[in-house]
Formats: structure tokens, C-alpha cells, sequence
């Protein structure tokens, strides 16, 4: 583990969640699928408005047809480094409510969350996990036959077990050994009286 990666807070945050991060270099070792349903299980106990769970997860293991084709349905930043992985999922976030078919306008925060929620349980078991918004709708939603009508996609998330930094290609090696950075907590809150 690049120890640069888990980051100094500026209070005592989690180190589950200091832990999480978006890594590139992938090992050729597989996920068990056990533990992908953990983290498929783990997503599902996410928060959602009305409990409607609007996530779905396509998926797919490295050397099958579906995860070449997500692959290729990738931009080409994210191709060198994303086909690495042992697994590729799409997650997909339901427009309407089952409730009546209403819309639901909170379909895109509550898939956010459950991606997260996978993520953070990933880390815990040593899997690595990177979100990615750099891919081609149009051909995504014509391969695997996704009905826009009622699927957005939120993004792709590739899923590994992590490799050394030095097995990838620049710009990508350096990303990987780059101290990661956020906004201070003063910069995004606002205390009203
Ligand atoms: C919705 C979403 C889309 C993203 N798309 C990409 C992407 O296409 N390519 C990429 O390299 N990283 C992508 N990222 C990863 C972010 O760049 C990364 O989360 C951010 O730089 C913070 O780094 P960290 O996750 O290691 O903390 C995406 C992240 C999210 C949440």
C-alpha cells in the first residue's frame, strides 16, 4: 500500500474512510465473487428516499466479453489502466419511483451513496475501487441494451486488488504516487445564526 495515499485530516476522521482511494494499478489477482456480493450487499444498505434502492449493478469479470466491451465503452484516459482490474461494474441509477412511477429526483445522490458505501466496504477487505464518468453513453446504452427511459448511468467503477505504482505508464504513475488533497472544511460549510 502507497502509504502517501492515506491522507493527513485535519480531525479525527475515520481511517476506514482515509483508507478509501482511487487507485489505478491493478493486480492480476481476481475478487472473489463471495467477496463481491459482500460488496454488493454492503451498497445495498445504503440510505435511499423511501427505501427504493434505485441502484442496479451490471458487472462483469476481466476476460469475458461484457468486461471488454466496458472497457472499450471507456474514454481512452481511463482504458490503459481501468482494463487492469478484476472486475468492471455499471452502476445504474432508476428515474421513477416503483411507488405510482413518480419520479424520483433523488435517484442520482441515493446510487451515489450506495457506490460509496461498496467502496468504503471494498477498502475494508483490501479491494480497491475507482469511479469513473469518462466513458461513451450512447455506446453504453446501446450494448448492453440500457432502457434511458427508466436507467441514468452514474458511472463505471472498476474493482481490484491493488498493484505497484511503477507498472504504470505515465501520466497514470505519477496520479498513483501524488498525495491526494481536499478543500478545508471552512471552505464548504457555512454556520448560520
Ligand atoms: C462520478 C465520478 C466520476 C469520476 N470519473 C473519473 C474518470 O473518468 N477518470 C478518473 O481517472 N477518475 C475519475 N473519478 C475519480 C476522481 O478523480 C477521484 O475520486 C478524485 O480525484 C478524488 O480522489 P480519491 O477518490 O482518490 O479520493 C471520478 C469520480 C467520481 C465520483
Amino acid at each position: 500500500m502507497n502509504k502517501v495515499k492515506i491522507p493527513e485530516t485535519q480531525f479525527n476522521v475515520h481511517s476506514l474512510i482515509k483508507k478509501r482511494w482511487s487507485a489505478r494499478s491493478f493486480s492480476e489477482e481476481m475478487i472473489q465473487e463471495n467477496d463481491l456480493n459482500t460488496l454488493f450487499e454492503a451498497a445495498s444498505w445504503s440510505a435511499s428516499s423511501m427505501n427504493e434502492q434505485p441502484w442496479k449493478y451490471l458487472w462483469a469479470t476481466r476476460g469475458s466479453d461484457a468486461f471488454n466491451n466496458m472497457v472499450d465503452c471507456l474514454m481512452e484516459g481511463n482504458q490503459p489502466w481501468a482494463k487492469n482490474g478484476s472486475h468492471m461494474l455499471i452502476s445504474l441509477a432508476k428515474r421513477n419511483f416503483d411507488y405510482k412511477d413518480r419520479v424520483n429526483r433523488h435517484h442520482m445522490h441515493d446510487v451515489g451513496a450506495a457506490n460509496t458505501t461498496l467502496l468504503l466496504q471494498a477498502a475494508e477487505m483490501d479491494i480497491y475501487g475507482h469511479m469513473m464518468g469518462g466513458f461513451l453513453m450512447d455506446q453504453t446504452m446501446d450494448i448492453f441494451g440500457i432502457d434511458g427511459d427508466q436507467w441514468e448511468i452514474a458511472c463505471f467503477i472498476v474493482l481490484g486488488k491493488l498493484d505497484d505504482a511503477s507498472k504504470l505508464e505515465e501520466p497514470f504513475k505519477s496520479r498513483e504516487e501524488g498525495a491526494r488533497s481536499r478543500k478545508l472544511t471552512s471552505e464548504f460549510t457555512k454556520k448560520l445564526s
